[in-house]
């Protein structure tokens, strides 16, 4: 009877490793599709990340540790030494402790290299779950006590506890670690929760502890058979898992594409109004995208939010919107404009506030358009607000609007010098301009050496051609 269980135990081990390496192999293939990459980085992400291997690296270490202790800390000369491995009841509590404290600092530190890693060499979750799961089984497999009676001492058994615990401490911090880098990754920061992957490991580690302490207990083959054949169950769970997660991630993958598909179409809509607003006027060409590109980089440079950044710069495409409202024989007038001619241009702002005001989706836009002429100082127009009153979107866009004005050719002059524009923002900081915005565009001045922040300039413009 013993021998059936023997041969069935064995059998069962056997059909683990090939699941194991069906699984992997999975992994493997679903990297290849998913994120494209080169072979030969895979190799050494697979092979470096695989958990079979760190751990025979790791027991390596513990045992190279081990040794030291021993020789070192009792005076043992190293035949002894080599005998107390034969018989691992003469292992002390200490150099227990010892080696586990270097094990799981030693995983801590992979876990760290391994989430920059996967981070750098944008590897997808499909190599984090099958890095997961082996260092499950690396765990379970290699901490178990074996067929040992020794496992009946208390301080084996207590020792056995705190390794298992701080194994445990260990994963939660190493899933820590790798789902932060991990998110950051795929930024799905609020979709990928690092306890998901924390709670089947706790399940899998009691559900195999017990039936473990059942073997040590009973020290019978037909106990160990139950222990491989719920492991096995357990492998086939992990692989299910394994499938519906990645069937989720894809689904979101689509998700985000179509998503980033119809803000696509949105920018593009914006830009071609952009261009419409400018068509009206025959000196304006590509006015509205280069104002939008210059508040983007001033508000870049004030270090807003990248969010901010964004937006600012669809406030910059869509400013002048108003203009719409503008006779075309009052925009295009070659000469100087009437009292009255000047008033119809000065309620632009407010027509384009009340377009954009029905765009639902993003009430901020309308505000770059309503006060981007408004002056610091409260002198400027529609509602001559002053100061942080003023949103900060339109003291940005209006340096932006007026470093434009100054640096296009216009039909009585061509664009002024580099030194004239700046002097012009510097002396009309805190009157005109907003202090900080103008001190930012100043710096983007000034790093800009060769004057290549112009209406010509093919850097920046690359949108102002075949309008
Ligand atoms: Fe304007």
């Amino acid at each position: 009877m013993e021998m059936f269980f023997r041969i069935a135990n064995l059998i069962l081990e056997f059909a683990f490793f090939v699941c194991y390496v069906i699984f992997f192999y999975c992994s493997i293939k679903k990297c290849f599709q998913r994120d494209g990459v080169s072979k030969s980085n895979l190799f050494v992400l697979i092979f470096f990340t695989n958990p079979m291997v760190v751990f025979l690296v790791l027991g390596m270490l513990i045992i190279i540790v081990e040794v030291f202790v021993l020789i070192l800390g009792y005076g043992y000369d190293a035949n002894t030494v080599v005998d107390m491995y034969r018989n691992v009841s003469k292992l002390t509590l200490a150099t227990g402790l010892a080696t586990n404290i270097i094990f799981t600092l030693l995983l801590i530190l992979f876990s760290r290299v391994i989430g920059k890693w996967l981070k750098a060499n944008n590897v997808s979750l499909v190599v984090f779950i099958y890095l997961m799961f082996g260092v499950i089984i690396a765990l379970s497999g290699g901490r178990s006590m074996g067929l040992n009676s020794e496992y009946k001492d208390f301080s084996f058994r207590l020792l056995d506890f705190v390794c298992k615990s701080a194994f445990l401490v260990t994963v939660f911090l190493m899933y820590h670690f790798l789902i932060k880098a991990l998110a950051e990754l795929t930024k799905q920061k609020h979709r990928i929760r690092w306890m998901t992957f924390v709670i089947p490991p706790i399940a899998f580690l009691l559900f195999y502890s017990v039936f473990d302490v059942l073997t040590f207990y009973s020290l019978s083959y037909d106990a160990n058979v139950v222990v491989q054949i719920s492991a096995l169950v357990i492998l086939l769970l992990f692989i299910w898992a394994f499938y519906v997660i990645i069937n989720n991630i894809r689904a979101t993958d689509e998700a985000l594409t179509a998503k980033d598909e119809v803000k696509e179409l949105s920018v593009e809509v914006m830009e071609a109004l952009a261009h419409t607003i400018d068509a009206k006027d025959a000196y304006t060409n590509g006015h509205s995208v280069r104002v939008a590109k210059y508040s983007r980089m001033i508000a870049e440079k004030m270090g807003l939010s990248a969010e901010f950044c964004e937006n600012i710069y669809y406030m910059g495409l869509l400013h002048d919107i108003g203009k719409i409202g503008v006779p075309n024989e009052i925009i295009n007038k070659p000469g100087r404009l009437t009292d009255d001619e000047y008033d119809v241009i000065k309620t632009h702002p407010e027509i384009g506030y009340q377009i954009l005001s029905e765009i639902k989706s993003n009430r901020e836009l309308a505000k770059g358009a309503r006060w981007h002429h408004e002056r610091y100082d409260g002198k400027g127009y529609p509602d001559r607000k002053a100061g942080e009153v003023i949103p900060l979107e339109a003291r940005i866009i209006a340096v932006a609007d007026s470093y434009d004005a100054m640096t296009s050719n216009r039909s009585y002059r061509s664009y002024l010098p580099q030194d004239v524009v700046r002097s012009e923002i510097e002396n009309n900081m805190g009157t005109q301009f907003d202090p900080e915005a103008a001190k930012c565009m100043l710096a983007i001045m000034d790093e800009d050496k060769e004057y290549r922040l112009h209406e010509h300039s093919d850097n920046i413009v690359e949108n102002s051609n075949g309008m």
